[in-house]
């Protein structure tokens, strides 16, 4: 045992928990913490600084989001680096796969200069030079003062990710902290980590629009028929392993969802966490339709409506 546990331990005790105790009671209090609305920082605050960097995670806890929403591939020597996209070229100097690329290679891409070409309304000479970040950096700077909501992309891409992402969470003392949620539109992915620690909160993404046939819509991953189709036992199904759902609210400015399927889910014990919702208005209709937070660019406008 480490001194800082040692200290923790110590620390506790003098509270009159026991260390177990403490871990159940902060797993408990994220799964209480869960039943208010949550701000959910898409990409850091990524509406006004470079996706995914220092930048936008700071911005984004001033601005008061409740978890920052990272999205996790792997370098080619295993480590777990923190960007959206299975490639470089959007949002580094770079160019290829992330997976094709050593960390020391990673590292000395600017990941912040394109948003300043991007954004020049936004820009700030600040962003050029961001570097690409590892999971552990993320965490070695917040620890457990923040929450983190976890995407596992591309896992059939990366069979060994979600172990190594549980080893690094349990390794940090993330879990029992209850700082962490794990996304996926993967459910295979999800019931991994599941297997792994079943104490992780998971929650199932899901993607419609318009079924290739043109009758109604469809769901990407297979995961739930239509919205229209959707069953009790569907959502159950989800809820099985998974704490909510996720979904995207329209396609093409065509709505996909709307309050029953909120309400629906609801009855089947499942949260529901919409994503990517930047438009004031937008906001506003989701919260009249019960959700229980959001994924956003803009953390700070979606504060400003649910103070
Ligand atoms: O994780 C929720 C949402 O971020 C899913 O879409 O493509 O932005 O990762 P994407
Ligand atoms: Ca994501």
């Amino acid at each position: 045992m480490n001194n800082v546990s040692r200290r923790s331990i110590t620390a506790l005790l003098a509270l009159g928990l026991t260390p177990f105790t403490a871990q159940a009671d902060a797993l408990a209090q994220q799964l209480a913490d869960l039943q208010s609305f949550q701000i959910i920082a898409h990409r850091g605050a990524s509406g006004y600084a470079p996706e995914h960097t220092w930048a936008a995670y700071e911005q984004a806890r001033d601005m008061g989001a409740d978890y920052l929403e990272l999205d996790l591939h792997m370098s080619a020597d295993g480590r777990l680096i923190v960007i959206h996209d299975e490639t470089l070229d959007r949002t580094t100097d770079g160019e290829g796969k992330v997976k094709e690329h050593s960390l020391e290679a990673l590292k000395a891409l600017d990941a912040g200069a394109w948003f300043n070409e991007a954004n020049p309304e936004r820009a700030d000479e600040a962003y050029a030079g961001a570097q690409l970040l590892t999971l552990d950096n993320v965490i070695d700077r917040y620890g457990s003062d923040v929450r983190y909501y976890i995407e596992t992309k591309s896992p059939e891409r990366y069979p060994e990710l979600q172990r190594a992402l549980v080893e690094t969470l349990e390794a940090e003392g993330l879990v029992s902290s209850g700082s962490v949620i794990i996304q996926s539109f993967s459910r295979d992915s999800l019931q991994q980590v599941q297997k792994l620690n079943a104490d992780i909160p998971l929650v199932q993404l899901v993607w419609y629009s318009p079924a290739e046939d043109g009758d109604g819509l469809t769901e990407w991953t297979g995961v739930t028929p239509a919205p229209a189709d959707i069953t009790d036992a569907d959502f159950q199904a989800i809820a099985d392993y998974a704490v909510g759902i996720g979904p995207n609210v329209v396609y093409d400015g065509e709505d996909v969802i709307d309050a029953s399927f909120v309400e629906q889910a609801h009855q089947n014990g499942l949260l529901v966490h919409p994503y990517t919702i930047n438009d004031p208005e937008q906001m506003q209709r989701l919260l009249d339709w019960g959700v229980d937070g959001m994924f956003t660019n803009f953390p700070d406008r979606l504060n400003a409506i649910v103070e």
